[in-house]
């Protein structure tokens, strides 16, 4: 099939009045815009993030994630997917709501950077429900360390003690500067101190943020170096393994934990003792059950959803010395949030190609004439 690419919306709709399609016309049974996918690629998303600003982006993100997870019953929720090897997991995320479908495809691959590729890659698709059509086609790699980091935030708001200013981070990977500006930004964290087995990583995360006014960064020699007096804790390692980054001797009162790289089976971070001393906020239980540090507790141990927390049906943080940890996987909602934010805006800001993923026929019964056609426009 003939791909139809065209710079941006605007542009694909001068063509085809050009050349003769009128809107409300007969001649196509769908008028182009219902017909066509708006594809978004890597640099579409580095264009738009540059348009708005990545704190801006990230506002906006944690704005459709409370507005999604504030409608938590009006969504078909499932766990995702997950086809494991002995090197990483491949994952489709589905969810719905009565209008808006949508997916993403996600690996997670410790070893890839070996390989050149990144331990993490996706991709999703946002669709009409009334009609099956796929509005958006779009990279989520970048797009998933944004709404990952977001999230944590929105979690934080409610579960940090407020005063919060010192931040860890274990784990300077891919996800850790997105994490850094997040809880920079949206919390007010203005310290940071960073450890990673991997001096590089941490060196270049350094590089990356040392002009982020506000901000100090300390380099760490150990994990406990850098979890002593802090906060809040962000773990996200990569590991295919039951790891214990942090131990209960490790944790201090008060503290916030931001569990992010567990989040497979057989793959953890905090030491089950760590959880059964705090109070654990999950994103969809079943799902976290399975895949988050949780999976090391009993089926009767106690985790909250977050959508309670949020809906003011259970509480956040309960007293100033609570431990409270967000046990993060990843959940389905999170992508359809930001597939709508990243749909919103590449309409606004005119970003974006179509694509004809559908064939753009006259007779959509007359699909076997698509290829007499060779992929070219069926006339009435
Ligand atoms: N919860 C979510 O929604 C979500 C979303 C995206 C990624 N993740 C997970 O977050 C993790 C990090 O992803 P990434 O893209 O940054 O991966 P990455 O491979 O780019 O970075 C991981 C970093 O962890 C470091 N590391 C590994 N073991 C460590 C240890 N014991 N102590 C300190 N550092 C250690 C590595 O050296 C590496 O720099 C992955 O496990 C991924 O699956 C979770």
């Amino acid at each position: 099939m003939m791909a139809v690419i065209v710079a941006n919306k605007h542009a694909f709709l001068s063509m085809f009045c050009a050349s003769g399609w009128q809107a409300g016309s007969e001649e196509w049974l769908q008028p182009p815009e219902t017909a066509m996918t708006t594809f978004l690629a890597t640099q579409d998303i580095a264009r738009l993030v540059q348009r708005v600003g990545l704190p801006e982006l990230l506002r906006r993100l944690v704005s459709y994630l409370e507005a999604d997870y504030g409608r938590w019953a009006a969504f078909d929720k499932t766990p995702r997917v997950a086809a494991h090897s002995a090197e990483g997991v491949i994952e489709l995320m589905p969810i719905a709501d009565a209008t808006l479908y949508s997916f993403k495809y996600v690996n997670g691959h410790p070893k890839n950077h070996r390989a050149g590729l990144p331990t993490v890659m996706a991709f999703g698709v946002l669709a009409d429900v009334a009609t099956g059509a796929p509005l958006l086609l779009s990279e989520l790699t970048l797009a998933t360390a944004m709404r990952t980091a977001a999230t944590s935030a929105m979690v934080a708001r409610r579960l940090a003690r407020p005063d919060s200013r010192v931040m860890a981070i274990i784990g300077n990977g891919a996800q850790s500067e997105f994490q850094a500006l997040a809880f920079h930004h949206l919390l007010g964290i203005s310290e940071l101190r960073l450890f990673d087995i991997d001096p590089a990583a941490t060196a270049r995360l350094q590089r990356h943020l040392q002009a982020t006014p506000g901000l100090t960064l300390v380099p760490c020699g150990s994990i406990a170096d850098a979890v002593r007096g802090a906060d809040i804790v962000t773990t996200v390692t990569a590991d295919k393994t039951n790891a214990t980054i942090l131990t209960p001797d490790l944790v201090e009162p008060g503290m916030h934990i931001n569990g992010v790289g567990g989040d497979c089976p057989g793959k953890t971070e905090l030491h089950p003792g760590v959880l059964a001393g705090a109070r654990v906020i999950v994103e969809y239980e079943p799902q976290s059950r399975a895949e988050g540090d949780v999976q090391q507790m009993p089926a009767e141990f106690p985790v909250t959803e977050f959508w309670r927390v949020l809906a003011g049906a259970a509480p956040g943080r309960e007293s100033r010395e609570q431990v409270t940890v967000f046990d993060s996987v990843g959940f389905a909602l999170e992508d359809f949030s930001a597939l709508r934010l990243l749909h919103d805006l590449s309409r606004q800001l005119g970003l974006g190609t179509l694509l004809d993923l559908v064939p753009p026929m006259a007779d959509p019964k007359n699909l076997y004439g698509q290829l007499q056609l060779g992929g070219q426009r069926q006339a009435a």
